[in-house]
């Protein structure tokens, strides 16, 4: 798993409207020269950096996506899926490249950038001239059809359509059956982790706003939350076969030794039955912790529609259908966790609470909660204090294979103490 140090505070918006983008991608080269964002150093005078280019070509595994497929990696796993080639495999350049139809590529665009400056801008072919005018601003280059990557919750759904996926594009079991790995996503840590080719300035401010690290992992959760009950929703979840896709349970459930028994007696109380798989819920818990911290009033209705969709997944497609259309709808009724106050060190603390509980025992639990403590810990600005504590904590979630629920759960009391 990897982790982050940097401390840099990031954007602001709050719309939740769906990026839409129908424009012709015109290919990473069309922004790559020279006098464009393809400079060699940052430029001085102008209020973006303008060699993103050379960081995204040099350091952004974005851009070894494609390359990627060529691997003796990905032709094993096509070779498994019964694929011509990765390459040439629809399902996986849709997620490794920007793979927009064929009627959409300009002149210069080719698959083999992967996920290009397109894949997240969105396509450049209205904006490409008239977002260099002297007179362009941010505002103006939105209204022409950029995609705005600035406003947390549209980046979130822009990340998740190919880190956790969309009702067409999405790694099914099949897919990790043939060895894909397993895909985790924390908006902020992620954000973090890519190479950044911006800096939030004053200037930057000015132009976007800058939201806290507190807010970006909330819009993350949120959107990640909201994205998975809808796929559930989507014909993904019954699969093919007389099974549910796998997919959409927790891994762990099924993937442990048998000598480990980590079934324990308060699943009774949620009404889920032992020996039977189990939704994932890792996001959800995080909206439980930030609820815990900021809205307590929602505590009941929040666990009381988990525990619906838990069960309804143990019942069969109708079920999980009507359990996770109730909880979209209601996720995307919380305004509150859309804006409001820096609760940052409490939601920390209900996040070590629940993981020193024992309220956090999958793998995919304790590996959100160690990505929520670590993020907020930057944010809060304490990190450096807490470092050994926050070190053992990621010992206990760094391999799923050794993962020991109780040795997670002795850490996060440690690391609760000393908050
Ligand atoms: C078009 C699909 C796509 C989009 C959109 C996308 N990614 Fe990725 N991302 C990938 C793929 C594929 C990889 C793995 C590339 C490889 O190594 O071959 C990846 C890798 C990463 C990694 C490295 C992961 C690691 O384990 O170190 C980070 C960090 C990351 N993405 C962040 C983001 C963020 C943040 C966003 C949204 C702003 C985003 N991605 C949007 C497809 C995408
Ligand atoms: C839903 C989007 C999605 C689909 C579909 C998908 N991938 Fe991926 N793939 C990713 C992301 C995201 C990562 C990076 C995961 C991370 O590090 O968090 C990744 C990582 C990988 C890796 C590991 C790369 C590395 O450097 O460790 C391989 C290999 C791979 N994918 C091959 C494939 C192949 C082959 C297919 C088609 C059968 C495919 N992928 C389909 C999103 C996807
Ligand atoms: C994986 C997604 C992703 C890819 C790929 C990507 N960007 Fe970005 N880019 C972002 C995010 C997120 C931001 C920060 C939010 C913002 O300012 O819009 C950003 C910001 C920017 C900015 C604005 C800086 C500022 O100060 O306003 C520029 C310019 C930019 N990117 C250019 C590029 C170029 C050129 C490429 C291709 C070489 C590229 N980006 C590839 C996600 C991406
Ligand atoms: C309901 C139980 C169940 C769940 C949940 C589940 N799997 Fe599986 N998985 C299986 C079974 C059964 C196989 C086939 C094992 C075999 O062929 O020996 C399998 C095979 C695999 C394999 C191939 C392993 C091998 O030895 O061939 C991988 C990798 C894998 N699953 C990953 C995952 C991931 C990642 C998740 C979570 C997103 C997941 N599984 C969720 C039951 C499950």
């Amino acid at each position: 798993m990897t982790r982050l140090w940097v401390v840099v505070i990031l954007l602001s918006g709050q719309t939740l409207a769906a990026p839409i983008d129908t424009r012709v991608h015109l290919g990473v080269a069309s922004c790559a020269a020279g006098v464009c964002h393809g400079k060699g150093a940052q430029d001085q005078q102008s209020n973006v950096w303008l060699n993103e280019f050379r960081i995204w070509s040099a350091d952004d595994r974005h851009a070894r996506a494609y390359q990627t497929l060529l691997t003796d990696e990905s032709k094993t796993i096509a070779a498994k899926l019964g694929l011509p080639s990765a390459q040439g495999a629809k399902i996986c350049l849709d997620c490794h490249a920007d793979n927009v139809q064929t009627s959409k590529r300009g002149p210069k665009f080719q698959i083999s950038d992967g996920v290009g400056c397109e894949a997240c801008h969105g396509g450049a072919e209205s904006w490409i001239e008239t977002h260099t005018e002297p007179d362009a601003t941010h505002r103006s280059n939105l209204a022409q059809g950029m995609l705005a990557t600035e406003d947390i919750n549209v980046r979130a759904q822009i990340c998740l359509s190919c880190h956790l996926g969309t009702a067409n594009q999405f790694a099914t079991h099949q897919i990790l059956g043939a060895g894909h790995p397993r895909l985790r996503f924390e908006l902020e840590a992620f954000t973090q982790n890519q190479p950044p080719h911006f800096s939030v300035d004053a200037d930057y401010r000015e132009r976007k706003g800058a939201p806290s690290g507190f807010e970006v992992w909330r819009a993350g959760q949120l959107q990640a939350a909201i994205r998975y009950v809808e796929l559930l929703n989507s014909p993904l979840y019954p699969g093919d076969g007389w099974l549910p896709d796998f997919a959409f349970y927790d891994c762990h459930a099924c993937h442990h030794p048998m000598d480990d028994v980590r079934w324990h007696a308060s699943r009774r109380g949620q009404g889920l039955l032992p020996g039977s798989p189990r939704l994932q819920d890792q996001h959800l818990l995080m909206i439980r912790a930030l609820a815990e911290a900021s809205n307590t009033a929602v505590v009941p209705t929040l666990t009381q529609l988990t525990d619906n969709l838990l069960q309804a997944g143990q019942k069969g497609e109708d079920a999980v259908h009507g359990a996770a259309t109730e909880l979209a709808a209601w996720l995307k009724q919380q305004d509150w966790l859309k804006s409001g106050d820096d609760r940052s060190t409490a939601t920390r603390k209900a996040i070590a609470e629940l993981a020193a509980q024992g309220v956090l025992s999958d793998f995919a639990h304790a590996e959100q909660a160690f990505m929520g403590l670590e993020t907020l810990s930057i944010h809060i600005g304490d990190a450096r204090g807490l470092q050994s504590r926050l070190d053992e904590l990621f010992d206990t979630v760094e391999s799923d294979e050794t993962f020991s629920p109780s040795k997670f759960r002795a850490a996060a009391r440690r690391l609760l103490n000393a908050l």
